[in-house]
């Protein structure tokens, strides 16, 4: 059979030209499809004698293989092609160095902020906060400071504007943490162990004063609080937070209106060649105000002075954290100079932890 021979190269001639999947459809179609030319002669069969089926079945059933299993074939070469094309494509190097990406860095007082509070919630005292825009009840006459009192002119106090007619007393800036004292008394009652951190400000600027700064406010009020357990926990404090294990406080005699009696406590520290160091030598560096929380601030915060009494204390972010960290000159800190922030900064994943460094 002539024609089946001419057949099979015709078929496989336009596999082998066949570009793409659609191509190789339409070949297959027109050779095995339903009435593809293949099967029109398979179906002829049927109308042979036995005679000419004997050679023309096997003959037409060989070319349907062999054309079935050459488009197969292509369709496999072609599927190749492509991914090989796409290899080629979306070629990666997995190898090349990573592109940097420039990096902030945690600001020292933040630093400073998270390590405090991690010491200071491992001794029992919860994290309160207040409004940096106060009454002036609660940043003076709460705290026992009366309209008169020289402490309203020392605090150098920014106040804020009222509409003109309404004479009321203005609102301030805070001053001091201390006014989150009567804030956490009155929201939580007694007993209460609590520290506000946070950012105060005073009409005030050198080298060592900036007009907004940070302190922390601590109070711990119970039946049966005591000088002697304010002094423990600052020691305890310091030795953390310094990283020390021997250092020494000195309570001096003082006064604020808010404790009765007041103290402000001084850190055992030396200068060597211009570096301090803290827990040795002969120098006193003064880091706080403490004292027993006056009756009539208790009073102000709603608890009763006859049935509770306990001690606060007053300590400034900053300088603490210049102390630790060899910082000299407070105004940096908030200049936002990024050379500062690189060298003074801390990593993201520098997060304080009892278990991480800070001893005690
Ligand atoms: N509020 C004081 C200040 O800003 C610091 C202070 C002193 C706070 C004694 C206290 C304290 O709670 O008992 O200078």
């Amino acid at each position: 059979m002539d024609s089946i021979d001419t057949m099979r190269g015709r078929f496989l001639d336009q596999i082998a030209q066949a570009a793409d999947p659609d191509a190789i459809e339409a070949v297959r179609l027109t050779a095995l499809g339903k009435k593809g030319e293949i099967s029109l002669l398979m179906r002829n069969l049927g109308q042979m004698t036995p005679e000419e089926r004997k050679t023309a079945g096997p003959l037409l059933n060989g070319l349907k293989s062999e054309i079935d299993a050459a488009l197969k074939a292509r369709r496999a070469a072609l599927d190749d092609a492509a991914l090989d094309a796409r290899l080629q494509a979306e070629w990666l190097d997995v190898t090349l160095p990573g592109r940097p990406r420039s990096m902030g860095t945690i600001h020292p007082i933040s630093q400073v902020m998270d390590e405090l509070t991690a010491i200071f919630s491992d001794m029992g005292f919860a994290v309160a906060e207040g409004p940096q825009i106060e009454s002036d009840w609660y940043n003076f006459d709460a705290l026992n400071i009366a309209p008169e009192h020289p402490a309203r002119q020392e605090h150098d106090t920014f106040f804020m504007h009222r509409a003109p007619g309404d004479n009321r007393p203005p609102h301030v800036l805070r001053t001091h943490t201390s006014p989150v004292q009567i804030r956490a008394m009155q929201a939580q009652g007694a007993p209460i162990r609590v520290i506000a951190p946070g950012r105060v400000y005073r009409m005030d600027m050198d080298q060592t004063h900036t007009p907004m700064f940070h302190q922390v406010e601590g109070l711990a009020i119970d039946r049966d609080v005591s000088m002697a357990q304010l002094k423990w926990t600052l020691e305890e404090f310091c030795r953390a937070f310094f990283e020390v294990e021997d250092v020494e406080l000195r309570f001096r005699a003082s006064h604020f209106p808010f404790t009765e009696p007041s103290a402000e406590v001084d850190i055992r520290c030396s200068w060597e060649g211009g570096q301090l160091k803290i827990g040795e030598g002969k120098d006193w560096l003064e880091i706080l105000g403490s004292g027993m929380v006056h009756p009539h601030v208790l009073r102000a915060g709603g608890i009763d002075p006859d049935q509770w009494q306990g001690f606060a204390f007053g300590m400034g972010i900053d300088r603490i954290a210049m102390l630790k960290y060899g910082i000299p000159d407070l105004r940096a800190f908030f200049e936002s100079d990024l050379r500062w922030l690189r060298h003074y900064g801390f990593a993201a994943l520098d997060q304080p932890a009892l278990a991480a460094g800070l001893s005690r």
